[in-house]
This record gives structure tokens, sequence and C-alpha cells, in this order.
């Protein structure tokens, strides 16, 4: 390492993910596989955000063991409490404070153009000020750790240019405090498909794969997957540039076996169920150390504990140092007019 390197401060990054229990396919490729890779470069921040899902009014009985499931895919994969800090959002209760101050700068219409807010919006008959509100607890998670940058999927591009317009607001009005956070959204992952073809993989479509789901398990999703819908009979030929499988196994399959499998598919020698029968193996086998990994968790819980009791610990240093700052910039230190 060169004294340059070494004097330069670790950008820091932030990203959460909901707790619906074990990590699926797309929040793997679009999120966690990258979010490991990142631990060295960067100073890094990764959070279960419980406060944010209990928007969606899950049942409450149930968000102890969802919130248990996904740190362990969180360590599976290999997040490290050694390099990063991993915590659960309600441990931290400056994120909902700062949402609470950040109401002050955020327009209504803003939050009311957010896309996820009117797909959300529509299943309410009363539209809880939660799902309206979601994206600035968002920008509190970021902000509070004055992250900069933040890697996610494509999905979450629009609810970052509220983040960053946010910071923009608050800076302007009671000066520079924070940054202008970059999205860091992966060109080829940004948005991976459902097993259903539907545009997004995610666990309230039930179009997902989960990462520490047994052999057996994967088979039994992989085998539902849409493929070229043109293929209808198994003597027609395919075309794997249409063909959802096709592009996980850009992801699960080395290059002279998927180059065998793109010529098999356009030539019809290859069916789809077989196509199929080899992804799933292969999603299988390169999560095989994931799901041994997530069994000795299972087994430890204490060290899931212990993790994020840690990491709750470490944001909450950087979380009330924010604070005050934000607290004083704000007018929020009545004890300033007692000399
Ligand atoms: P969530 O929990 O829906 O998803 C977590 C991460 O996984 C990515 N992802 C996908 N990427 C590609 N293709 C898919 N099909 C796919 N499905 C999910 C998401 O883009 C995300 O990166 N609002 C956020 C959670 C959040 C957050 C934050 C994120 C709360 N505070 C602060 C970043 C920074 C959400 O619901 O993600």
């Amino acid at each position: 390492m060169t004294e340059i390197q070494q004097n330069t401060p670790k950008k820091r990054i932030f990203s959460g993910m909901q707790p619906s229990g074990e990590a699926h396919l797309g929040n793997y490729l679009g999120a966690l596989r990258r979010w490991v890779g990142m631990q060295d470069e960067y100073d890094c921040v990764w959070c279960i955000v419980d406060d944010h899902a209990i928007t969606s009014g899950g049942d409450p009985a149930e968000m102890p063991s969802s919130v248990f499931d996904l740190a362990v895919s969180f360590l599976a994969v290999g997040l490290d409490p050694e390099r990063s800090t991993i915590f659960v959002q309600s441990d931290v209760h400056e994120h909902t404070e700062l949402a609470w101050l950040f109401n002050a700068v955020t327009p209504v219409g803003d939050l009311e153009r957010m896309t996820q807010y009117k797909d959300k919006a529509q299943h309410f008959e009363s539209i809880p000020a939660g799902i309206l509100n979601y994206p600035i607890l968002q920008a509190a998670d970021i902000l509070l750790y004055k992250a900069n940058a933040v890697p996610v999927g494509e999905d979450q591009r629009q609810h970052l240019e509220l983040t960053r317009e946010v910071a923009r607001k608050f800076n302007a009005r009671y000066g520079e405090t924070f940054p202008i956070t970059e999205p860091l959204i992966g060109e080829d992952v940004g948005r991976i498909l459902g097993l259903d073809g539907n545009a997004k993989m995610s666990k309230s479509l039930g179009n997902t794969v989960g990462i520490l789901a047994d052999p057996d398990n994967v088979w039994d999703k992989v085998r539902t997957a849409v493929t070229d819908p043109q293929r209808v009979r198994r003597d027609d030929p395919g075309r794997p540039e249409v063909c959802n499988v096709f592009a996980l196994h850009r992801f699960f399959t080395e290059e002279n076996a998927r180059e065998e499998i793109e010529a098999g598919c356009r030539s019809a020698e290859l069916g789809c169920v077989d196509c199929k029968r080899i992804l799933s193996g292969n999603i299988a086998t390169s999560f095989a150390p994931y799901r041994e990994r997530a069994t000795h968790y299972r087994e430890h819980p204490s060290e899931v504990r212990d993790v994020l009791d840690q990491g709750a610990e470490k944001a909450r240093k950087i979380a009330s140092e924010t604070m005050q700052e934000v607290r004083r910039k704000m007018g929020l230190n009545w004890r300033n007019a007692i000399p």
C-alpha cells in the first residue's frame, strides 16, 4: 500500500435490506454479493431495516425470526463483522429521530411522486403515512452515517435521488452537513427478473429462490421458471437471448458449459427441463458453502446476537455524533439560552 493510500480515509458506504427471512437470488446478485466484495475498499455499514419492514404490516410475531434469518444470510455469504458494521435498525434510535427531523425539509409532493409509494398505496383503502414517509427513513439511514455511496439494485434508484435532494435541502437551510450520496448500481445485476418472468424477483411476488434453500427446494423453484415463450414443444429451437433461465446461467455456469447450453438450446438438442436442471444444480453447488455456514450460525445463535450487539454499538457511536451536530444546527439545543 502506498503512503497516500494509507493516509486517505476510506469512503463510507451504507446499505440496508428488509427482513423477510433469508435473502433471495435478487437480493444476492443485486446487493449482497457486491457488498461482500466491497469490504476491503470501503468503510462498510450494513443494516437490517426492521423499522422499514413494519410499514408492510407483517405479523409482529414473525419479525424477530425474520431479522435473525436475514442476519444468518448476511454472515453466511461473507459479510464480516471484523471489516464491516452489521446491525439492526431498531437498535439505533437515531434513525427514526433523524427521519422525523428530515420531515422539515422534504416536500410531500416529492414523496407522492415515488413510484414505490404509488405501487404500494394501491393496496390500501386508507394509506398509512409510513408508506409515504418510507423514503425519508431511508434518507435518514444513509445520511446518519454520512455515507458517500450506497450499493443497491435498480429499484432503489429513485429513493436515492430523494436522499440526495434531502441532503441538498438540509445543507442549504442549516449549513453544509451531509454528503450528496452516490448510488452504486451493478450494471448487469441491477434488476434480476423473477422466475415467473416478472420484471422483478421479489419475495412478495413469490417468484424467488432463497440463497440458503436446499438443493431439492432450489429445483422446485427453478423447475417452474418461465423460458422462451415461443419454445412451446420440446423440438422447437430456443432463443437464449430472451430466456431468463439462460440469463441466470451467466452467474452460475462456467463459460464453456454456457456456450454448449446456448448451442444446444438454439438447435433444440437441449430441452428446457435439462437446461433448468443444470442451472438448479449449479446454484445449489455454488451456495453449498453458504448453507454450511448458515447451519453453523443457526446452531450458535448467540454468535449472531453478539455480532448484531457489537454492530449496534459501533453504529450508535457514529449516529450520536451526527445527531449532536444536526440538533445543534436545527436549534434543538435550548440549554444554549441559559448563560
Ligand atoms: P429490499 O429489502 O427490497 O432489497 C435489498 C437489496 O436487494 C436489492 N434487490 C434486487 N436487486 C436486483 N434485482 C432484484 N430482483 C432485487 N430485489 C432486491 C435491492 O435493490 C436492495 O439493494 N428500501 C430498501 C431497504 C433500505 C435501504 C436503506 C437500502 C432501507 N434503507 C438505505 C439502501 C440504503 C429495500 O426495501 O430493499
